[in-house]
């Protein structure tokens, strides 16, 4: 094991409270409002079959690494990626991985705060009756007005973005895991009630689950394999050292193949029953599956605007989309903050802060970006907030993730690896396997093939 370097004694209290942590990183806008409407847009079932196949072969031995590579480091992403490449000969090239991480980090995050702001406000609106029986038209203009208002949509960012920084300014065991301890149960039982909900008072649950699970190979495309990839690195918290720096914090001695396996299927079921969720409401209220990024903020009021208590379980629907949000906003300013904290010497607090307003300031671009930057876009069309959301879901996660795979199951010193896998002897080979050759491979086509595609 790696011991040098004044090591993080800071430690999650039980792997339970790891996997609840990363489970919360995992579980977030990505699975309640992107993988509906990208299913709904991608022909539900052959989408959802080729995201579990991403998740299985791609997503699933990259979270291993990063929670492995996160244990023996324990530290901060990019000076375990400094300590381990040493440890194992390798080249510092590989700190890259952390750098990388990092920026990711804050690209999301911004365009991530200004989302979650949007859901946010969306509670207020669904408690306060305002999408009872509401028209389509009448919806989307709901919508418009709101993003078109800059004052509104960073005042509810900045709302966010507090929250964010105050959970993480308390530290490990006091802001992060309090917060998961009790936000992600309850993220379950509200999510267990709306699929009950959805079950017993649309009439239409039925079709929701055959549009989500009987592929229709009509509309099977390339495309819908390079989205669904994308969407597997997102959702799963993935190529960014996220996980890499809630792994420092996990206790010795327990099983990453297991733990892994856990967050994944946390991660999944909750994607899966999301859909289960919104499209019964979709076609019991004859709208729209492939909405597209509007289907959680247009289409869902207008379902709850038809429907017997719609405006109580809309108004849950929006607090757990909110819940969501804030569990994975904070393990996406964790890495920075580490890094930030321990190189300045900055305590938690003023580290959180600093990171938090610099997030909040790229922010405002995505903010703007619907708005007073709105004709503000590069030669290809990109807006600010695009060129954020391209440049790290289709960059940066993907490249970052063939680095994590490559570097820990070809270069990584074995004694290191055997340590931190020496629970889960049994599956070393296939992971290796997968980590090895399967996932950089898939992931390098379908980057290939998404770069190719903007030229
Ligand atoms: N996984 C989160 C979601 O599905 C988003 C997220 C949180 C994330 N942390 C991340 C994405 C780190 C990439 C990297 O909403």
């Amino acid at each position: 094991m790696v011991t040098q370097s004044s090591p993080t004694n800071v430690m999650w209290s039980s792997r339970l409270m790891f996997i609840l942590a990363a489970a919360g990183s995992a579980v977030g806008l990505g699975n309640i409002w992107r993988f509906p409407y990208l299913a709904g847009e991608n022909g539900g079932g052959v989408f959802v079959l080729v995201y579990l196949a991403c998740i299985a072969l791609i997503g699933l031995p990259i979270l291993i690494a990063e929670i492995l590579m996160g244990r023996a480091g324990r530290q901060n992403p990019i000076t375990t990626m400094k300590l381990l490449a040493s440890e194992s000969n390798a080249s510092q090239f590989w700190q890259v991985i952390g750098w990388m991480g990092a920026i990711a980090g804050f690209m999301i995050l911004s365009f991530y705060g200004v989302i979650a702001g949007w859901a946010m406000a969306y509670v207020g609106d669904t408690a306060t009756g305002d999408f009872v029986g509401i028209s389509g038209a009448a919806a989307s203009q709901v919508f418009n007005q709101f993003i078109s208002d800059p004052v509104r949509v960073i005042g509810w960012q900045t709302v966010f973005m507090l929250i964010t920084v105050s959970i993480t300014a308390r530290g490990v065991s006091q802001g992060l895991e309090n917060t998961v301890r009790y936000l992600m149960p309850l993220l379950f039982l509200l999510l267990v009630t709306l699929v009950g909900y959805s079950a017993l008072t649309t009439g239409h649950f039925l079709e929701g689950l055959s549009f989500m699970f009987s592929p229709d190979w009509e509309r099977f495309s390339g495309e819908s394999v390079i989205t669904a990839m994308g969407q597997a690195f997102f959702t799963r918290s993935l190529g960014m050292g996220a996980i890499m720096a809630y792994g420092a914090y996990m206790p010795s001695g327990s099983s990453v193949v297991g733990t892994a396996t856990t967050i994944a299927v946390l991660d999944t079921s909750v994607a899966l029953m999301s859909g289960l969720v919104i499209f019964p409401l979709v076609f019991a209220n004859g709208l729209e599956s492939a909405a597209g990024p509007g289907l959680m903020f247009i289409t869902l009021p207008i379902a709850f605007g038809q429907m017997a208590g719609g405006q109580i379980f809309g108004t849950l629907f929006f607090v757990l989309v909110t819940f969501a949000a804030v569990t994975s906003s904070i393990s996406l300013l964790e890495p920075a903050v580490a890094w930030v904290g321990e190189r300045l010497k900055l305590s938690r607090a003023k580290a959180a802060s600093l990171v938090g307003a610099i997030a909040w300031l790229v922010g405002l671009g995505s903010a703007a970006s619907f708005n007073v930057w709105k004709d503000v876009t590069l030669p290809n069309g990109w807006n600010f907030f695009d060129v954020m959301d391209q440049i790290s879901n289709n960059v940066l996660l993907p490249v970052g993730g063939i680095l994590i795979a490559l570097f820990s199951s070809w270069l990584l010193n074995k004694t290191i690896l055997q340590e931190q896998l020496k629970e889960d002897t049994a599956y070393l080979g296939l992971w290796l396997w997968l980590a090895r050759i399967v996932a950089p491979l898939g992931v390098m086509m379908v980057f290939a093939v998404t770069v190719l595609a903007w030229l």
